[in-house]
């Protein structure tokens, strides 16, 4: 078997994958898994709010720091996932009522706190996740209700205090072709550099679907970098319809060559992530009953079409 994060193309290319600090320390094929193929991890929830700061300051550091002792000793990079965010927060700031100072307060203390704790460690962060509406308008979180766009320049001013050396990110699913969505990142990110507020890049999860990797992505890909941000992949999975049938693996092989491509053949275009280890543990079954087997890696932890399409286009043979 091979090893992605050997291969040529991966040398000063992130290509990573998200954990689970329990796994990497209960399963052995994890583990080495993770070990092996990939010199980059994303914590899949332990930095998120409701793990770090489930009551006002109250904070829980012990899954966010395993996963930077894993990364180190493992010669690995961290991204870092996520600061601001409407789900996985905990309801006493979704549904605290704070006035719009109490909450400025609460995310700033938040952002510092996080961002604090791993600096200088995190390659980049998060800052800001999925702050859209499938439309391109903004969506209706505590934070936009009761700020206002305002909050996305404050959350990367105080990312960008709290560790100056992290890229500093918005990340969203849905934005990798060119749409209505990605046209209302695309305008932000635009507004956002104007008004010379630190925004470093552009996450695009890509959680997609079989057989349709859309067209535009290596086009928008380039419009994010011709403002001259940084672009990650940074949640791939491509679902399709469970038992997974023959044809469909294969066609999945093809979407993750694409997508591998779309990214490779833009120079800004600095890292794919994939949303897991194995098919073992993915989230999308419990989401989407009937889809699965979305990852390069099977529940057996045995390559797929998909794997061997990401190992050739880093230049395996
Ligand atoms: O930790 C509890 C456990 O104690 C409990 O027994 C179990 C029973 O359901 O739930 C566990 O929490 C689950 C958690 O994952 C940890 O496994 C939650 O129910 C489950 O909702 C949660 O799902 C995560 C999801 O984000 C939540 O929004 C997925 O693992 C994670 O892959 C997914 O990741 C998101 C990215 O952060 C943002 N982009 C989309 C992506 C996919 O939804």
């Amino acid at each position: 078997d091979g090893s992605l994060r050997d291969l040529p193309g991966a040398q000063g290319f992130r290509i990573g994958t998200a954990v689970d600090p329990n796994r990497l320390n209960n399963e052995a094929d994890y583990r080495n898994t993770t070990i092996e193929q990939f010199n980059s991890i994303t914590a899949e929830n332990v930095m998120k709010w409701e793990t770090i700061q489930p009551s006002r300051g109250q904070f829980n550091w012990s899954g966010a720091d395993q996963v930077v002792n894993f990364a180190q000793a493992n010669d690995q990079i961290v991204y870092g996932h996520t600061m601001i965010w409407h789900s996985q927060l905990p309801s006493w700031v979704r549904d605290g009522g704070m006035s719009a100072t109490q909450l400025r307060t609460v995310m700033q203390e938040h952002i510092a706190a996080l961002g604090g704790r791993y600096r200088g460690e995190i390659y980049a962060w998060d800052v800001v996740n999925e702050a859209f509406n499938e439309d391109g308008t903004f969506r209706d979180s505590v934070f936009y209700r009761t700020l206002g766009e305002s909050y996305i320049a404050d959350a990367l001013r105080w990312a960008d205090q709290a560790d100056p050396n992290a890229r500093l990110y918005i990340n969203d699913y849905n934005v990798e072709g060119i749409n209505a969505k990605s046209d209302g990142l695309y305008n932000l990110a635009r507004r956002l550099l104007q008004q010379g507020v630190p925004l470093d890049g552009i996450g695009m999860q890509a959680h997609l679907i079989g057989g349709q990797v859309p067209s535009t992505m290596q086009q928008n890909i380039q419009r994010f970098a011709d403002l001259g941000l940084e672009v990650t992949i940074t949640e791939l999975d491509i679902r399709v319809p469970t038992p997974a049938s023959n044809a469909s693996i294969q066609q999945q092989g093809n979407d993750y060559r694409a997508v591998m491509n779309a990214c490779l053949n833009v120079s800004a275009c600095t890292g794919v992530t994939v949303w897991g280890v194995t098919d073992r543990y993915s989230w999308v079954p419990d989401t989407f009953p009937g889809q699965g087997a979305a990852l390069p890696i099977d529940e057996n932890y045995n390559a797929k079409p998909a794997y061997w399409a990401m190992y050739e286009a880093l230049g395996g043979e």
